[in-house]
């Protein structure tokens, strides 16, 4: 389970983009009657999200102000403090900009504790405090770790057509293990996968221990050996992926990488990995500026280079902050544009057409990420999956797979290895396809390829066959000359005029091409 609370919001919210500008502290005077409710709190016995550790109100400048400190996102800071008749109401920022501020109180219970209730994303928060000292404070104070001054790196040459591999969160979420990895890396290479191109194995959410006494980051019971397995996978001609967030936990509440981004790095390139994502989760209630958030990702980028391994570097932020602008800037590779892909057409669709990223920003580097497949997981039609490869070819996403591979069936496996469709995808040209038109529920995208010739597809969102007519000006082409049908791997004698779309499915071609001039 995924307890990151952003995940557990709507699709819509997640999806629209915003930045974040936190509101001011309260300027309000102090009221009177708030002498008792100064001072420093402790919860003793706080459930683990979002692990509230102490409380502070004090009196600065003659205005009270305070502060929630919490595991997942160390000083929370309240905003429009009042207090009136023994009660403090505030709010606390949730940190995601589309999610309101929620409104909290405190008071002094008959037993002398301080009584706090409140909500943070989706949990409701109803503890008591004991009164405590100064050294409980220092005891609970969050480190807050320093932020690099802005400077855009160079691009390394890594991810010159979108990364392919797979993934285990769409299939196992945080249930992954090393023999399962094995396992599937296996099956990568005995299917054919691998040399499809499906190089990253990665290993997302799930994989992380403790630290030890030095702060080194340990893989949990589940992968008792990071290097062997990457060992394994290299002499496999297999690629390791890892995952982390710039934010004192991940997603699912495992160890992130808060005040250890170097030390990280370091530990995770002597391992051999090839491959991070890092995922905001926590670090969006930590970093409340778009400036933050973009230092917190550039810090990772330069640990990253410092370590002098090649790693393909994949942002996760669900494409807020226009991070198609900076990704690169950054060392990322790869961008998230949108909130988690679920394995059903609506949401693959939601993402694919609507929430795949401006074209300006990708190219050979850096892409634009609508997620990761979810073909083979069983939530769709082969027809919806085979839209979802034709979609994500046309856009230049990455083709990071998501199923269990020691179950997939001949027709997914088809899918999955289709070498022309496949080709559309990785392009050396990178240049993402566009929309060209949109007639209700049909969609009449492009995608100009490096030998001149066109990838054409009209797609179909509604759940009754529709007829399209598909035009050579489709392709920004005055004629077609040839054709080719990827899917069934032939020629096709479309020159254009009217086809039939089925339900959920997609009309493929790529079209014309250095043999038929235009
Ligand atoms: C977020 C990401 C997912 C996955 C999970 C892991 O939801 O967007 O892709 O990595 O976290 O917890």
């Amino acid at each position: 389970m995924n307890l990151f609370p952003c995940l557990a919001l709507p699709l819509s919210l997640l999806l629209s983009v915003g930045t974040s500008s936190p509101a001011a502290l309260s300027t309000k005077p102090a009221a009177k009657g708030t002498g008792k409710l100064q001072g420093v709190w402790v919860f003793s016995q706080a459930p683990d999200y979002p692990g509230l550790r102490g409380l502070q109100l004090q009196v600065k400048e003659g205005r009270l102000v305070g502060t929630l400190t919490t595991d997942w996102y160390g000083p929370m800071p309240m905003h429009d403090l009042t207090v009136q008749d023994g009660v403090a109401r505030f709010g606390i920022h949730n940190g995601n900009p589309r999610v309101p501020m929620k409104t909290w109180t405190a008071q002094i219970d008959p037993d002398g504790q301080l009584h706090v209730v409140g909500d943070l994303w989706y949990e409701h928060v109803d503890l008591k405090a004991r009164k405590g000292t100064g050294a409980d404070a220092s005891r609970f104070a969050f480190k807050v770790a320093p932020l690099p001054a802005w400077s855009a790196l160079k691009p390394d040459g890594l991810a010159q057509t979108p990364p392919m591999g797979w993934s285990s969160w769409n299939k196992f979420a945080e249930k992954i293990d090393d023999a399962t990895v094995r396992a599937i890396a296996d099956r990568m290479v005995s299917s054919g996968l691998r040399d499809a191109g499906y190089v990253y194995v990665n290993i997302d959410d799930g994989w992380q221990g403790t630290r030890n006494a030095n702060g080194v980051l340990q893989p949990n019971a589940h992968f008792p050996d990071m290097k062997a397995l990457a060992d394994y996978l290299h002499a496999r001609g297999l690629k390791l992926g890892l995952y982390s967030s710039p934010g004192p936990k991940t997603c699912a509440g495992f160890e992130g990488s808060y005040g250890h981004v170097e030390q990280d790095a370091r530990t995770w390139a002597a391992w051999g990995i090839d491959y991070l994502k890092y995922d905001l989760c926590s670090g969006e209630g930590h970093f409340l500026t778009e400036e933050s958030r973009k230092a917190a990702y550039l810090a990772m980028g330069q640990a990253l280079r410092r370590t002098g391994r090649p790693i393909v570097y994949s942002l996760c932020q669900y494409g807020r902050d226009q991070v198609g602008t900076w990704g690169r800037e950054v060392g990322g590779h790869l961008w998230r544009t949108t909130g988690d892909i679920t394995d059903d057409y609506k949401t693959m669709a939601e993402i694919g057409f609507d929430r795949n990223g401006r074209a300006e920003d990708a190219g050979p580097g850096g892409w634009n990420d609508p997620d990761m497949l979810e073909v083979g997981n069983g939530g769709m039609s082969l027809e919806a999956y085979r839209t979802h490869m034709s979609l994500w070819a046309i856009s230049a996403a990455p083709l990071i797979m998501g199923h269990d591979l020691r179950s997939m069936s001949d027709g997914v496996l088809d899918l999955l290895t289709n070498l022309e469709v496949i080709a559309i995808d990785q392009d050396p040209l990178g240049r993402q396809g566009r929309r060209v038109r949109r007639l209700g529920d049909l969609e009449v995208w492009s995608r100009p390829l490096a030998d001149g010739s066109v990838a054409l597809a009209a797609f179909n969102r509604g759940t009754t066959s529709a007829i399209v007519d598909l035009q050579p000006q489709d392709a920004g082409l005055k004629r077609i000359d040839r054709a080719r049908d990827p899917w069934a791997h032939q020629e096709s004698d479309f020159r254009g005029g009217a086809i039939t779309v089925p339900p959920h499915g997609v009309f493929l071609l790529r079209v014309n091409g250095p043999r038929a001039a235009s």
